[in-house]
């Protein structure tokens, strides 16, 4: 009953053209499914023209990021009304390269997950532990406090809006993907956490796996019952790449 995700986060690559080659090959490769939606992020100065791109296709628009605030006095920033003007659908939130080189906290994510919902963005929620987090035993006490700071500040109703991505943070680029079996007991105890605030929503959210995931792997991790799609990086910025990455859902 969960539909797969697979969704392209193409961080800061690319240019004008290669964002226009990127998309076009993408459109031309896919097979729409009914059971798996596919979804591209681009950076913003690219959201228009990708937008325009893929138009008429079953791909759907989402930003990397999003301001917390709802518009005014904040230079270089972009609020989800801006966003969804780009008509972007999703938009990421809390990315581990966000709070680790950007300083975003807990508070502040479940702020800018309420302000992209607000707006009329699906929030895609990152949650994930460090290597050092892993080996202290601590993952499932970080990626509570993760989840929990949205989960109290929002309600568990905002779920039914919402997609969680579990990114271990030393499976990202570093080609060390997360077993399915280790991407599985996350992803069941994330489901639990929401499950305990309110059971249909939590059985009704999209767990997204995020972490090196490649063609190669897709569909092993995918196999697993709490995993509904990926978020995927490096491998997204190659249209053969992310088209059987795609293929592999469902
Ligand atoms: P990766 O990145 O696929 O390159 O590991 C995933 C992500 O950061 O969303």
């Amino acid at each position: 009953m969960r539909k797969y995700l697979v969704a392209g986060n193409w961080k800061m690559n690319g240019s004008r053209d290669s964002a226009a080659r990127l998309i076009n090959d993408i459109i031309q490769g896919l097979e729409p499914r009914p059971e798996a939606e596919v979804l591209v992020c681009p950076p913003f100065v690219h959201l228009a023209e990708v937008n325009r791109l893929l138009k008429g296709s079953s791909v759907a628009l989402g930003a990397q990021d999003v301001c917390a605030e709802n518009n005014g006095a904040y230079t270089g920033e972009v609020s989800g009304a801006m966003l969804l003007d780009c008509e972007c659908r999703y938009v990421i939130v809390g990315h581990s390269e966000r709070r680790a080189l950007y300083g975003e906290t807990d508070p502040m994510v479940a702020r800018k997950f309420m302000t992209a919902q607000k707006a009329g963005l699906i929030p895609i929620l990152c949650v994930g532990e460090t290597l050092a987090d892993r080996e202290r035993g601590e993952t499932h006490v970080v990626v509570t406090r993760q989840l929990k700071a949205v989960l109290d500040a929002a309600g568990a109703g905002a779920f039914a809006q919402a997609v969680v991505a579990y990114e271990p943070v030393w499976a990202i680029g570093t080609g060390h993907t997360a077993t399915p079996e280790q991407a599985q007991e996350v992803h069941a105890f994330i489901r639990s956490l929401i499950r305990t605030a309110d059971v249909k929503i939590g059985d009704a959210t999209r767990l997204l796996y995020g972490g090196s995931v490649k063609a190669a792997n897709a569909a092993e991790l995918f196999r697993m019952p709490d995993v509904d799609g990926g978020l995927v990086g490096g491998a997204s910025l190659e249209a053969r790449e992310f088209l059987a990455i795609c293929a592999a859902a469902g």
